[in-house]
């Protein structure tokens, strides 16, 4: 396959923006009218031609242009990608991963070529081309989870496991929706979850943390999380809050359309074969109210969502300020006709 990549902003003049090809692909997250939390996990499975589960690692439009603001992200600060000293063999893990995929799904834009631990990696699209010895830091320009991580769309942190819990003790994290890995690195499982609300007492992290110490190598898992977002801002961290918390004071009726973004992560979980850690991916979507709308049940169903989300949740996420405002846009998109099940367009 090969895509077509845009040159746009995730910052300053926010140029982002969706294809019609990406916004019929967008993850919807709802497959019904409410939405609360739940152990929402589900194997990783390749899905149909096209969508963003076609292949374990997705690439799309965006990724040239996602790869440039991750750099201007880590050169400004770099503890945005922190790794402790026993998850070295992990790091290696990740980097084998994202390679034979990305190599093996989309031969057009990567290619990798390995004799024993001499390995030739080419990514076309940011004009690399690298030999290396896997498993010698000395040949990479960075250790690997930041070389592969500055050249693969999504946040990644990687989960140590002992003592029957899990611990996130690396992570290269430019993209997240306000939290810190500066804060969580060295946290365990309910340790970095404590600010969620109402998930803890209904259990969701007990079961969720059960499910993932069983976890097994080749059988990774996945499931939808989802935020909103003012402006196509990639790196709303609280690091630097100060630049876009601000934003959400400035929705009116008349800019919600553009100003307004479901943000969406595809988060993945894979057991990793050598250091039996477990890698996180969590690839953010972003699609604005006016592109969200040209699909009548994803812009029927969103104020219904909106309308009934516990405020607890709404606070957690931050939509309160412009929670409103959006559904008041939103409701001339929904006549009140019923929605069917799931979260794809009809
Ligand atoms: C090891 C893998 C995981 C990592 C590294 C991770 C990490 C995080 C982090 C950093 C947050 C933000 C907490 C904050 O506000 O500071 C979060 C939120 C959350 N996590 Fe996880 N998580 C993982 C797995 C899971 C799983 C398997 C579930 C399944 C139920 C889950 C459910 C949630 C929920 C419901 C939230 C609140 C999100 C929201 O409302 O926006 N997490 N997670």
């Amino acid at each position: 396959m090969v895509l077509a990549f845009k040159n746009e902003t995730f910052r300053d003049d926010f140029t982002f923006s969706n294809s019609p090809a990406a916004i019929r692909r967008f993850p919807f997250p709802f497959v019904e009218d409410k939405y609360m939390y739940s152990v929402n996990i589900e194997p990783h499975e390749l899905g149909p031609k096209g969508s963003v589960y076609e292949f374990p690692i997705d690439i799309d439009e965006h990724y040239v242009s996602e790869m440039r603001d991750r750099a201007l992200v880590l050169d400004a600060d770099p503890g945005r990608c922190q790794a402790l000293p026993h998850m070295i063999t992990a790091q290696w893990d990740m980097l084998e991963l994202l390679m034979t995929s990305m190599a093996r799904d989309y031969p057009e834009h990567f290619s990798l070529t390995r004799d024993g631990n001499q390995w030739h990696w080419i990514n076309r699209p940011l004009g690399i081309d690298h030999k290396f010895t896997f498993g010698d830091v000395a040949t990479l320009p960075y250790q690997p989870m930041e070389y592969i991580g500055r050249q693969c769309q999504g946040d990644f942190s990687i989960q140590d496991q002992r003592d029957g819990q899990l611990w996130m003790d690396a992570g290269i994290i430019t993209t997240q929706a306000d939290w810190s890995l500066d804060f969580d690195v060295g946290m365990n499982f309910f340790e970095w979850h404590a600010p969620v609300p109402l998930a803890h007492q209904a259990g969701v992290f007990d079961r969720a943390l059960k499910f993932l110490l069983n976890m097994q190598h080749g059988r990774p898992v996945r499931r939808l999380n989802w935020t909103m977002t003012i402006n196509s801002r990639l790196d709303t961290s609280p690091e630097n809050y100060h630049k876009w918390g601000i934003d959400r004071t400035t929705v009116t009726p008349e800019n919600v359309g553009d100003k307004v973004h479901l943000r969406v992560e595809l988060q993945a979980l894979w057991r990793l074969p050598r250091s039996n850690a477990i890698l996180f991916s969590i690839r953010c979507y972003m699609i604005k109210m006016r592109e969200l709308a040209t699909v009548p049940k994803w812009g029927r169903r969103l104020p219904r969502v909106l309308r009934t989300l516990p405020d607890e949740i709404a606070d957690y996420k931050g939509l309160t300020r412009y929670r409103q405002t959006t559904i008041d846009w939103l409701s001339k998109y929904d006549d009140g006709a019923p929605t069917s099940l799931g979260g794809g367009p009809d």
